[in-house]
C-alpha cells in the first residue's frame, strides 16, 4: 500500500485553526469557556487525525472494542479499586491476587536485557489500556491511573460500560445484518428495535425480566458529565416557586439521581421532587434519594401529575422513534395547555446540522439499539412542531447534552 500521508501544505491550514482556537480558548471568560474548548478539541483532533498515515489507521479503527473489553477484564477482576488514591500499583501483585496466567523469563534473559522477570496476560490487557490514556506504565512495570481512567474508580461509570459493552453494543454489533434485513428502513412501532431484531425482546421488557441487568442499568445512568445547562434555582425562582409547589417532575427519571444532584447543588430551591419510572427500575433500586418522591408511571399513559413548575424528559426522548416521541408527548402537551404556568425541559443532545464530533456521532448511533436517535436542532423542530410545540431557548453548558425548553405553538 503507497504512503497515503497527507501533504505539509494540506496541514498548514490545520495547524493555523488550532493556534487560532487555542488562542481563542486562552481568552475566553466564563460564559465562553465550554464552546471555546470544544472548539479547541475539535481542531485539534483534525490536526492530530491528518498526521495518520492513513492505510495504517484502518486496523486501530477496527479494534477500537479492544478497549472496552480491557475495560471490562479490569472490572471483573475487581483491580480498580487498587488505584484509588493515584498510587502506582505493582503488575506483579495484581497477578499473584487475581491468579492471571503468567510467564516467568529465564534468568539470562533477565539479567542480560534488565527487563522485569514476569510477563502476564494481565500486561497486554494493562497495554491496550496504557496506549487508551487510562493508566500510565513505570518500570516494575507499575501502573498508576491517570485523570482518563479515574472515572472507574466509581461503580456508576464501570457500570456504565458494563451495560453499553453486554447489552447494547451486541445490537450495534448486529446493526449491518439487521439492516440490510430490514431493508434499511428506520425501526418503527410495527417492526421493533434494532434490540428487538437481534434479541427478539425490546430492550426495556427484556430488562424487567432481568432484574441484575436492570439495576445495572439503573447504576450506570448515574454515570453522566456535569449537569450545567440549566440554571435550576434561578429559573424556579423566577416562577415563584413554593414549598407546597410540585417543583419538577423527572418523568422516567431513572433512580432519581439527576434529581438528587439537582437537589444537593441548589438546596435553596422549594418545592417537591417527583421521579417516574416503571416498576421494574424501582424495584432495581434501593431506597429513594433524600428528598425525591417516586412515582410509577409509564410514559404512554396520561400524566397523574397535574401543575408541576417543570416536568423534565432527560435521556428520554433519544431513546425513541419521533412516532413514539408523539405519543407521549402527547400526554404531556395537553397539560400544558391547561398549565400556563408549566415548562417542559428535554434534555438530549442537539446535534449540528453538519460535522457533528464524534462524541455526538457515538451518542446517535448509540441510540440505534433502542430505535431511538440524537437529533439535530432542525429535527427537534419539526418533532416537536408535530405535538404542538416549538424551541423557547435551548440551554448548553459543559455536558454534550443541551436543555431544549419548549413552548406551546
Ligand atoms: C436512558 S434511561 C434515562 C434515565 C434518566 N432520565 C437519566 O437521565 O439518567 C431511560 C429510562 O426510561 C425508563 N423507561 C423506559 N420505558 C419507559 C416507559 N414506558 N415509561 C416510563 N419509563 C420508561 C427506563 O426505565 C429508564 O430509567
Amino acid at each position: 500500500m503507497a504512503d497515503a500521508h497527507i501533504s505539509q501544505p494540506e496541514i498548514a491550514p490545520l495547524v493555523e485553526d488550532v493556534e487560532k482556537a487555542g488562542a481563542d480558548f486562552h481568552a475566553a471568560k466564563d460564559g465562553d469557556i465550554h464552546t471555546a474548548r470544544r472548539n479547541l478539541q475539535h481542531a485539534t483532533r483534525k490536526l492530530l487525525q491528518s498526521l495518520e498515515e492513513p492505510n495504517g489507521e484502518v486496523w486501530p479503527r477496527s479494534f477500537q472494542v479492544n478497549v472496552s473489553a480491557a475495560v471490562e477484564v479490569i472490572s471483573q477482576l475487581e483491580l480498580w479499586e487498587k488505584f484509588e488514591g493515584g498510587k502506582a500499583v505493582a503488575l506483579d501483585g495484581m497477578v499473584e491476587s487475581t491468579k492471571a496466567d503468567k510467564i516467568v523469563l529465564s534468568e539470562y534473559i533477565q539479567t542480560s536485557y534488565r527487563i522485569p522477570g514476569t510477563y502476564s496476560l494481565l500486561v497486554r490487557v494493562f497495554r491496550q489500556l496504557t496506549a487508551a490514556n487510562i493508566f500510565t506504565e513505570s518500570a516494575g512495570p507499575n501502573f498508576t491511573i491517570t485523570p482518563l481512567g479515574k472515572p472507574y474508580l466509581h461503580p456508576d461509570h464501570r457500570a456504565f460500560s458494563n451495560f453499553m459493552f453486554y447489552d447494547l453494543i451486541p445490537a450495534i454489533m448486529a446493526m449491518p445484518r439487521t439492516l440490510e434485513e430490514h431493508q434499511y428502513k428506520a425501526p418503527s412501532k410495527e417492526t421493533g428495535t434494532p434490540f428487538k431484531w437481534a434479541h427478539g425482546e425490546e430492550l426495556w421488557t427484556w430488562l424487567g425480566s432481568h432484574p441484575d441487568r436492570a439495576a445495572n442499568m439503573v447504576a450506570g445512568m448515574r454515570s453522566h458529565a456535569p449537569l450545567n445547562a440549566y440554571p435550576w434555582a434561578i429559573e424556579l425562582e423566577k416562577m415563584g416557586s413554593k414549598a407546597e409547589d410540585i417543583a419538577v417532575v423527572d418523568v422516567a427519571g431513572g433512580k432519581g439521581h439527576t434529581m438528587e444532584e439537582v437537589r444537593e447543588r441548589n438546596p435553596n430551591i422549594k418545592g417537591r421532587f417527583i421521579v417516574q419510572d416503571l416498576s421494574s427500575t424501582f424495584k432495581a433500586m434501593s431506597a429513594p434519594p433524600v428528598g425525591i418522591e417516586l412515582m410509577t408511571y409509564d410514559i404512554f399513559t396520561p400524566q397523574p401529575v397535574k401543575n408541576a413548575l417543570i416536568y423534565h424528559y432527560r435521556h428520554i426522548i433519544h431513546n425513541w422513534s419521533d412516532g413514539d416521541c408523539i405519543t407521549f408527548l402527547g400526554q404531556i402537551v395537553p397539560l400544558l395547555r391547561e398549565q400556563l404556568r408549566s415548562k417542559l425541559l428535554l434534555v438530549d443532545v442537539v446535534l449540528p446540522d453538519m460535522n457533528s464530533t464524534m462524541q455526538q456521532a457515538i451518542m446517535d448511533v448509540s441510540m440505534f439499539p433502542m430505535g431511538g436517535m440524537e437529533r439535530t436542532e432542525s429535527q427537534w423542530k419539526e418533532l416537536l412542531a408535530k405535538v404542538g410545540l416549538s424551541i423557547e431557548k435551548i440551554w448548553r453548558g459543559s455536558e454534550p447534552e443541551a436543555c431544549v425548553e419548549c413552548r406551546l405553538l
